[in-house]
This record gives C-alpha cells, structure tokens and sequence, in this order.
C-alpha cells in the first residue's frame, strides 16, 4: 500500500469483531512503535497488552466508568494497549525545560502513530482514548501510581472496514510559504 493510502485507511474504529487479534500481529504494531523516533533517543514509553478477555472487560468497564463513559465502545475491542509514558532521558528533560516543551509526550504520540498505521496495513482498526479513567486503570493492571498514562488504544477488527471521509481542515488553511521581503 502506497504510504499516503495507508495514511488515508487508518481512522478511529469504535465497534468491532469479535475475532482474536495474534499475539504475533501485536507484536509487529508494538514493534513499529518501537522503532519510532525520540528526543535523545530516550524511547519514553512502555505497553501493558491486554488480551485475556475477562481482564479486558474489567479493565474497559473501568476505564470508560463515570465521566469517562463516552469511551464505553472498547468493552468491544479484543485488545487494549496501555501505553505508559516513561521519562525521557536526563538532557533531554534538561532541553524540554529550558524549551518548555514536554519531548515525551511528542515521542509516545508519534510511537503510538506507528503503531495505528500499522495496524490498519494490518487490516486492524484502532482508536485512541486519551479520556479515561486512568487511577481504575493502574489499579487493575498494578501499574504503580507513580507511572504516567496518557494514552491507551483498542485494537481490533473493525466491523466496518469501509474507508471513512477525514473531515480535516482543507491545506490552503494551515499552509503557508514563506515569501521572502513580503
Ligand atoms: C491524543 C488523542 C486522544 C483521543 N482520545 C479519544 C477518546 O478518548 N475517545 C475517542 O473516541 N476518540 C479519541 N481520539 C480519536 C479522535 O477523536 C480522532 O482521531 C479524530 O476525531 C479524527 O478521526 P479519525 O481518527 O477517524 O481520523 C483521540 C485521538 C487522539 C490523537
């Protein structure tokens, strides 16, 4: 697949199958994401895979309880990736604080980018969930309170598989050149 229709399959899948994701499938997304670029190279992420179903259920009734309950759509998901927002390596704190720029925050969406992309070449679906709760979420799965979770993604056969319209702002909108002496 040419990289910019791969770009145009991959969209947030909110229903899907109930066929298993392999192992060896997840493994070749959490491979792309691992190969990602970081500031300094500090790879700032970890993923906790969630594949046994009744952990799953559990950890998605958690996630999407309350106020979070918009999210309730990945109790259909087969697969949850809990990606764990690691520290970036000591300079490259020392430059995001001088900057004011948090580096591995940019490293794990751009990690988790890799990951969706190859996914849907996968023919897998996936959606991020950047609302959650994440407090059930450590619970569950005994992360200690003192890790950081920002993002976590269902994975997943879509049950429609159909390429979906982007609605995104047209390119004349956010692009300029740059003219010089204009
Ligand atoms: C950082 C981030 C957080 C997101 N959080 C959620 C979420 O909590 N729930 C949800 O349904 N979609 C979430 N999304 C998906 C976006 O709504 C979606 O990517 C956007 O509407 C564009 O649609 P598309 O992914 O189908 O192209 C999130 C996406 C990103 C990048």
């Amino acid at each position: 697949m040419k990289f910019i229709d791969l770009v145009k399959t991959r969209k947030s899948v909110r229903k899907y199958t109930d066929r298993p994701v392999s192992r060896e499938n997840i493994d070749i997304c959490l491979d792309a994401a691992r190969l990602a670029p970081s500031a300094c190279n500090s790879q700032p992420w970890s993923f906790v895979v969630v594949d046994d179903k009744d952990t799953k259920d559990k950890l998605a009734e958690a996630a999407s309880s309350g106020i979070y309950r918009m999210n309730t759509f990945i109790k259909t998901a087969p697969v949850i990736i809990v990606v764990i927002t690691e520290k970036s390596k000591y300079v490259a704190r020392l430059g995001g604080t001088i900057r004011n720029v948090k580096y591995n925050l940019i490293d794990v969406g751009i990690a988790c980018d890799h990951l969706t992309l190859q996914a849907a070449e996968l023919g897998l679906g996936t959606c991020y969930l950047g609302w959650f709760h994440e407090k059930s979420v450590k619970k569950i799965l005994g992360i200690p309170n003192s890790k950081k979770l920002d993002l976590i993604i269902s994975l997943g056969y879509p049950e429609n598989p159909e390429l979906k319209t982007k609605l995104r702002e047209p390119l004349d909108n956010l692009r300029r050149y740059f003219i010089p002496g204009l």
